[in-house]
């Protein structure tokens, strides 16, 4: 049995979608939790809706001053930060002959940049408490590349990479970094692929259905806790059986 209680959490992006999925499910195994998005309102509504303490803080996960002020802003009022999960994150799918400068840097900046703010401002924190837990969203197409995704892929391949890295720089001081990488899994986000993008991607997934938020949420629980403190630099495929086929 997973128990969260009396750890915190601070996951990004978690407004909606799978971010969200995480943070609930955090909050029901006992965390008290921090929802990070781009707009105060929305994290202050979701954070009332989850309760347990739960508490919104508004951040751009690309501006570093934000990024410092949300972890040492969570670190005060909570007390502690024991897991962080990197999970903002955007898509401009276009065919890479077609993908502009603007697309790509805007990709690479949310969700590898951002990622990477996020795990500095929080390192700082966690090795002082010689404990802590990160968690990174990654995608099966960081693994396997996907035509049309040539920013999204490599933001992804490189959240998996700084995964490793982290790993190795944080292991001593007791902190465990790993990734999940989600198939494809019915979000808003995923809303916007076309009808045939999206029968591709189905016709490779072993299980035949599509992931939910809180498919992804139940694995992401699991590394951020206490359960997985022997695992680190991993990265863990939520995809139905997508990247085996
Ligand atoms: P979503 O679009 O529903 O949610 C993403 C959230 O990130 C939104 O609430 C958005 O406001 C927030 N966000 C965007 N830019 C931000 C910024 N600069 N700073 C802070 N927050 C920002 O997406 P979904 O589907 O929930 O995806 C969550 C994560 O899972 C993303 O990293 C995505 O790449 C990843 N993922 C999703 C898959 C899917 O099939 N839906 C598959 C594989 C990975």
């Amino acid at each position: 049995m997973i128990d969260l209680s009396s750890k915190t959490a601070m996951v990004t992006g978690s407004a909606r979608g799978i971010g969200r999925a995480i943070a609930e499910k955090m909050a029901s195994l006992g965390a008290t939790v921090v929802i990070s998005d781009l707009d105060q309102a929305a994290c202050d509504e979701v954070a009332g809706q989850i309760g347990g303490g739960a508490i919104g803080i508004a951040c751009n996960v690309t501006d570093e001053a934000q990024v410092i002020k949300l972890l040492d802003t969570a670190k005060e009022r909570l007390g502690s930060v024991d897991i962080v999960v990197n999970n903002a994150g955007i898509t401009r799918d276009t065919l890479m002959i077609r993908m502009d400068e603007k697309d790509w840097n805007l990709v690479l900046d949310i969700n590898l940049k951002g990622a990477f703010l996020v795990t500095k401002a929080a390192a700082k924190i966690m090795m002082k408490q010689r404990s802590g837990k990160i968690v990174n969203i990654s995608s099966v197409v960081g693994l396997t590349g996907n035509a049309g995704q040539a920013n999204y892929s490599a933001s992804k391949a490189g959240l998996i990479g700084l995964t490793m890295t982290a790993a190795k720089e944080l292991a001593a001081r007791g902190v465990t970094v790993n990734a999940v990488a989600p198939g494809f899994i019915a979000t808003e986000m995923t809303d916007a692929i076309s009808d045939a993008a999206k029968q591709a991607f189905m016709d490779k997934v072993a299980v035949k259905r599509p992931g939910t938020p809180d498919d992804v949420a139940a694995a992401v629980v699991y590394l951020a806790s206490d359960q997985a403190s022997y695992i680190t630099g991993q990265v863990l495929a939520v995809d139905g059986g997508l990247t085996i086929s």
